[in-house]
Parts: structure tokens; C-alpha cells; sequence
């Protein structure tokens, strides 16, 4: 079942006579993960706040799953959940305090709390630290909390900002595969980063937004192709076993094959003409060819190509 929308219709901010957003339009529509990009000061907080009624745009709508956020503020945000920027106001609580305040705030049914909060901690594998105080926890584990609050009541949208920011390695890499995860599950997921590769290992699709302009939109495959200087996209593949160079060169031989690097051993990167269509029928063929394929995803150095492009001239 798809359904779930984040809407956002000529959504402009401004702050004194500064403008943040300026007529943002943007429907993302479905169970996907949509990367939300653009640099620093782009107005990536700023809409994602006023999708969760966190600030009021100057003009403009924001709706989630068709309702207004700011008309029908409590309807529109029970099916959301979000992580943005959270100031650690619960400290000195334990997770299941916080959590209980937080599924309260939601609306949660009082009988199905208890079950919904082990739910969710169990989901962050954070059940150990249930009855400890946040304020003794690492930053990887807090910001585990926060997403089991965020997906407490088990929303179809969520929203997170910058979630794997300020995370070491581990702490990255863990909460990057709760995500994985949480998108197995019929959600829409619009998520900012500032990490290209993890956006190109999680999302299907990139916005990319800067001066509170929205510049691209689309599936990954399809903005990095139209922004390439040649229309090609670039896809990284990974395979079980280690490939020889027979194999790569009869890659080079599929039609619409540009080029194929190696990249390590078992995995390659293989320009394609075209966006996505191409890159499909150039999966079909190479699992045809029997070689292992466990990966098929955007090349991040592609989508950094991208990147660079789109916001080159905006200083
Ligand atoms: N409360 C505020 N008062 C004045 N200006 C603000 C306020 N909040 C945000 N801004 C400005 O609005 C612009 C957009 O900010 P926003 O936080 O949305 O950017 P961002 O894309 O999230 O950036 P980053 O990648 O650094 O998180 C910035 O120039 C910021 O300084
Ligand atoms: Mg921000």
C-alpha cells in the first residue's frame, strides 16, 4: 500500500527580511526515502519544522497525508514522526520517562503505551538502557532514543533531520540500518544529510534545495543523469565473488555501457547512458550474467558530481 504524502505548496519563510523558503513546491508521495539536500543555511531545518508545525510559514501550506499541518495540527501529525534538532530537555529522565511523555504528547492509548515503548526500544536495541537516565548516555545511544521516540505510535511518515550527524563511525553505520530497516516497512521517510554516500545508500530519491529554492527533485539515477555534463548516471554494483577482468570487459560490451571501473574486488562502478530506465535494464542484464549481484545502487561519487553541479554557482 502506498498513499503517504509530505506536501509542501509555495511554503515560503521569512525571517525579518531575511528569506529562508521561497515558494517551496514539493509533493513526495509513497513508501520511499527522499534525501533532502543543499548546504548549509539551504532551508532544509526550516521546512522540516514547518512540516511538523514546530514554525509557521510567512505563506505557503505544508500538508502531511492530505491534511493541513497547520489547520489540523494534532490529525496531520499522528501519523508522523520526527527527529529535528532536539534540544536535550529530558536529561535527567530515563528513556521509559521520556518515552511515556512522549507517547502522552502523541496521544498513544494509555494501555497500549507500556507495549509500544518496548516495542520501540527494542527496535533501537536499546531495551538495557530502558530504566537509565539520558544524560548518562553516548551521543550514538541518545540519538537512538530520539528515533525510538519518532517512530513510537508506529507512523507511515518521519521525518528526520541530519540523523546520523555527530555520530562516530558505528553509531552512523547502526542508526543508518534502523533506518533500512524502518523504509522496509511501508513508510515515506524524508530525510536531510549532509553525507552523500549514506544518502545514496539509503534514499531513492533526492530534493535539493538552496536559498529555500527548490532546485531537483527526482530519483537519484534521474537528477544525477540530468545533471551530468554528458546525461550519463553512474551505478556502484556489488558481487559475491570476486570479479576478473573478462567479466568487466563483457560489461563494457552491454549497450549503453559508457565505462566500468573497479572499485575493490567484488565491487565495480558502471557509467550508463541515460537515467534510470537504462540502469534498470543494465541490472536485468547483469543478473542474467550470474555473477552474484548483491548490490545495485547510485555510485555516491556520482551523486558528489551531482552535488557539486547543482550548487556550484549559489555561494
Ligand atoms: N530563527 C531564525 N531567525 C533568523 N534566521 C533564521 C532562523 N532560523 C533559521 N534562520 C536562517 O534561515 C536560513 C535557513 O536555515 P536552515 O536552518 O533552514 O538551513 P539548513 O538548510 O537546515 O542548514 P544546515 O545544513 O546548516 O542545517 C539560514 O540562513 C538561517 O540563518
Ligand atoms: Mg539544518
Amino acid at each position: 500500500m502506498t498513499g503517504h504524502t509530505l506536501q509542501a505548496a509555495n511554503l515560503s519563510k521569512e525571517y525579518g527580511h531575511f528569506t529562508a523558503l521561497s515558494k517551496l513546491n514539493l509533493k513526495l508521495e509513497g513508501s520511499k526515502c527522499i534525501g533532502f539536500l543543499g548546504p548549509n543555511g539551504a532551508g532544509k531545518t526550516t521546512t522540516l519544522k514547518i512540516f511538523t508545525d514546530m514554525i509557521r510559514p510567512t505563506s505557503g501550506e505544508a500538508f502531511i497525508n492530505g491534511i493541513n499541518v497547520h489547520f489540523d495540527k494534532k490529525k496531520a501529525l499522528a501519523s508522523v514522526g520526527t527527529l529535528i534538532e532536539t534540544p536535550e530537555i529530558y536529561g535527567s529522565l530515563t528513556a521509559r520517562e521520556a518515552l511515556s511523555m512522549i507517547a502522552e504528547i502523541k496521544g498513544i492509548p494509555k494501555s497500549v503505551v507500556k507495549k509500544s515503548i518496548l516495542k520501540v526500544i527494542e527496535r533501537v536495541k536499546m531495551k538495557e538502557w530502558l530504566d537509565k537516565k539520558i544524560k548518562n548516555m553516548s551521543k550514538g545511544m541518545k540519538q537512538r532514543i530520539n528515533i525510538a521516540a519518532a517512530i513510537l505510535g508506529n507512523p507511515d511518515v518521519i521525518i528526520l533531520d541530519e540523523p546520523t550527524s555527530g555520530l562516530d563511525p558505528r553509531g552512523m553505520s547502526e542508526v543508518r540500518s534502523i533506518i533500512k530497516d524502518l523504509k522496509r516497512e511501508n513508510r515515506l521517510i524524508f530525510m536531510s544529510s549532509h553525507l552523500l554516500s549514506e544518502v545514496s545508500e539509503i534514499c531513492d530519491e533526492v530534493a535539493m534545495i538552496d536559498h529555500g529554492k527548490l532546485l531537483a527533485y527526482g530519483p537519484i539515477g534521474e537528477v544525477v543523469s540530468k545533471f551530468s555534463h554528458d546525461g550519463a548516471g553512474e551505478v556502484e554494483v556489488s558481487v559475491l565473488r570476486p570479479v576478473g577482468a573478462a567479466v568487466l570487459k563483457r560489461i563494457r560490451g552491454i549497450g549503453g555501457v559508457g565505462s566500468v571501473k573497479r572499485v575493490d574486488g567484488r565491487t565495480f562502478t558502471v557509467r550508463t547512458s541515460g537515467g534510470i530506465k537504462e540502469q534498470e535494464a543494465l541490472l536485468s542484464r547483469l543478473v542474467k550474467m550470474k555473477i552474484g549481484v548483491i548490490g545495485f545502487k547510485p555510485s555516491s561519487s556520482a551523486l558528489e558530481e551531482t552535488y557539486l553541479s547543482v550548487f556550484k554557482e549559489t555561494v
